[in-house]
């Protein structure tokens, strides 16, 4: 199937960002927030962004201003009727999901792509909520959505071939790198990268490492382009925290547990970037 017209369900951090790389890469796009006012936020943080990307010589004001003429707010999730993929990212809460997809199942066509970005749920329980879960899959964007090229493409046990396909076509018309994937508890990416993390974390107290060696170490000796407590604090203590805890429960693997220093991190608001301290501290963030 050809997909003409996007919907996306939530503007916050993930969904303004999944609308952006929908609008710039030529899209109709609707975005659905649960007030007005969310909806013009969402709108404003895409505006921001682009016109940095004016300023920075990426893109001309004139495709700045088409992009966003692309983008139409709604409060109703109804208005995603004509929609061909939708693309849900609000709060990642089971329930909350299954009450988007048991709308979005009714008000929209049956051959419309739905489509979660999930990063911890079971794309198969959410899907349940819908009456034709054939048409359900995950599509697991990265944050920054605009900037990250990576979208893991989710099959659920019910998904069809053609829904996964019609997703990862899309994808890479948006100018992503899909993978294809099949529905297990952290996916491709964050099932390798969050034990890894939690191992880096806890050598930190094990060897006795200061955070600066340690992500020289890993820069150095392994050639990441990031060191881990570095990336941690990008990613957010809470974000992280949560996503191991997420992990945690579904394979009961002690790796996956957050290590206690994180927890003493997020205790003490410490979470990174956004609060200008984590492993580091950080200056006018
Ligand atoms: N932030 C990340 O790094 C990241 C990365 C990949 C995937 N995700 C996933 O993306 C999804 C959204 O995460 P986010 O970081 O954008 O969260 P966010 O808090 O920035 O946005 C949450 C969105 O949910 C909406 N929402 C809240 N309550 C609602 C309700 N009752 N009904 C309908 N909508 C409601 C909000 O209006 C907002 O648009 C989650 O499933 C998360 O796991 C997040």
């Amino acid at each position: 199937m050809t997909i003409r017209r996007v919907g996306v369900v939530g503007l916050g951090t993930m969904g303004a960002g999944i609308a952006q790389v929908s609008v710039q890469s030529g899209f109709e796009t609707i975005g659905r927030e649960v007030s007005e006012e969310l909806g013009e936020r969402g709108r404003a943080t895409i505006d921001r962004y682009l016109s940095r990307g004016v300023e920075k010589g990426r893109m001309t004001d004139v495709e700045r201003d088409a992009a966003l003429g692309r983008l139409k707010l709604t409060t109703e999730l109804a208005e995603l009727a004509d929609c061909d993929l939708v693309i849900e990212a609000v709060l990642e809460e089971l329930d909350l999901k299954r009450e988007v997809f048991a709308v979005l199942d009714r008000v929209t066509r049956p051959d419309a792509v739905l489509a979660t970005n999930t990063s911890a749920l079971s794309v198969a329980e959410i899907a349940e909520a819908a009456e034709r879960p054939d048409r359900v899959v995950g599509m697991h964007f990265f944050n920054p959505a605009p900037v990250l090229p990576l979208v893991e493409i989710v099959r659920a046990p019910r998904s069809s071939d053609a829904a996964v396909e019609a997703a990862f076509a899309w994808a890479e018309q948006a100018g992503k790198q899909p993978v294809r994937c099949n529905d297990t508890p952290g996916f491709i990416v964050n099932r390798i990268l969050i034990p890894l993390l939690n191992d880096c974390v806890r050598v930190l107290d094990e060897a006795r490492v200061e955070p600066t060696d340690m992500d020289k170490a890993m820069t150095n000796g392994a050639g990441w382009p990031l060191g881990p407590c570095g990336l941690i604090d990008l990613i957010g203590i809470d974000v992280h925290v949560h996503a191991s805890e997420a992990l945690h429960g579904k394979l009961r693997e002690p790796r996956m547990a957050p290590p206690e220093r994180l927890l003493q991190m997020q205790e003490a608001g410490d979470l990174g970037r956004k609060t200008g301290r984590g492993f580091y501290e950080y200056e006018g963030r």
